[in-house]
């Protein structure tokens, strides 16, 4: 027996020394020291000693437990503090590192353009206004006074969404003209930027989508001298003192009279060169004095009050800004283009 005790402890440490986890170890504990390991087994075979060797087997057996006890736990600890470790190598945090650098984007240019209008006339009193991109052609032609039979209400020209030519995307911001002068007090001093829709195929100066500011002004005795002294002034503002303009005559059916308002040319000074393609002017904004039909239809008193009118495309105030020579590269999101602004 007492070599069988011996032959359980050699093995059960050799055993033990390959126990890498806690599952094998729980399985070597309950193979030799269970209540039916074989260290137990071997001790309920003690009634068949001799009552002289009883005592003796009894202590062996028992030194034996202990140091198989003793064994497991340090295992069990050394496990532990293996497992430790490695988790310590696997999770090292170097705090030293330099952080990775984050590249921070900027404006796109048309918002810098869009932000210094907005500034520009918010500094002078106008509110701005968000308008709805899907409009009705009452609000985007009929209150404008651009009757059925008006060359852009076609369907050629314009995104409707129904067959009845009821609802579609705005081609211009001058719906919120009226969106204005239906629901605000007067008087009325906003602009509204946004997107608006024609369709138009993509090339250096258009795109189905663009973008314009609209301008609006119903007061008193409002003039068009108001219009372009406001306008004048928006110019400087923008491209510089002593910045020339001129105003055309021009049609629009929602204002009389109509005018464009031209910038001179920037690259020549007015001379004439392919930026401005020989005129020394360029087109930057239509304008005019608000209809009488439309100020009364908005149910405006025309005997006291009168109004002035603009919209602006952005996207070429933009490229005059900027110098861009092609439409295309503001909405084409080019980093490489976009970073130089
Ligand atoms: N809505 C015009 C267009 O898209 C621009 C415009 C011209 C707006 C004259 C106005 C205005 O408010 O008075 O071409």
């Amino acid at each position: 027996m007492k070599e069988t005790l011996e032959q359980i402890k050699t093995l059960a440490i050799s055993e033990l020394d390959d126990v890498r986890d806690a599952n094998a170890l729980d399985a070597w504990r309950v193979k030799y020291l269970g209540k039916k390991g074989e260290l137990t087994v071997l001790l309920k075979q003690m009634g068949k000693l001799s009552a002289e060797e009883r005592p003796i087997m009894g202590q062996l057996a028992n030194e034996v437990r202990e140091v198989l006890i003793e064994k497991m736990d340090a295992q069990k600890q050394c496990m532990e503090e293996s497992s430790l470790n490695a988790r310590l190598v696997d999770e090292t945090l170097d705090v030293t590192i330099p952080g990775k650098s984050v590249t921070l984007g900027h404006q796109h240019p048309m918002y810098v353009v869009l932000d210094e209008l907005k500034e520009i006339f918010i500094g002078m009193g106008f509110e701005c206004l968000d308008g709805p991109e899907v409009e009705l052609a009452e609000y985007n032609f009929d209150k404008l006074n651009a009757e059925e039979g008006h060359p852009s209400r076609d369907w050629s020209d314009t995104f409707y969404f129904d067959k009845d030519s009821h609802v579609m995307l705005r081609s211009q911001t001058s719906p919120m003209q009226i969106r204005a002068m239906e629901t605000r007090p007067l008087p009325i001093r906003i602009i509204s930027p946004g997107r608006v829709y024609r369709k138009d195929e993509v090339d250096a100066t258009h795109s189905p989508m663009f973008h314009q500011v609209e301008g609006l002004v119903v007061d008193r005795d409002i003039t068009m001298a108001d219009l372009k002294g406001t306008l004048n002034t928006v110019v400087e503002k923008l491209y510089g003192k002593g910045t020339k303009t001129r105003f055309r005559p021009h049609h629009f059916p929602f204002t009389e009279p109509s005018c464009e308002m031209d910038v001179q040319c920037h690259k020549c000074g007015g001379i004439g060169c392919p930026t401005c393609k020989g005129e020394g002017w360029i087109e930057l904004l239509g304008a005019g004095m608000v209809h009488p039909k439309v100020l009364e239809g908005c149910g405006i008193d025309t005997e006291v009050y009168s109004g002035w009118a603009f919209g602006i495309g952005l996207e070429r105030t933009a490229m005059r800004r900027f110098k861009i020579a092609d439409l295309r590269l503001i909405f084409e999101n080019d980093v490489r283009f976009l970073a130089q602004f």
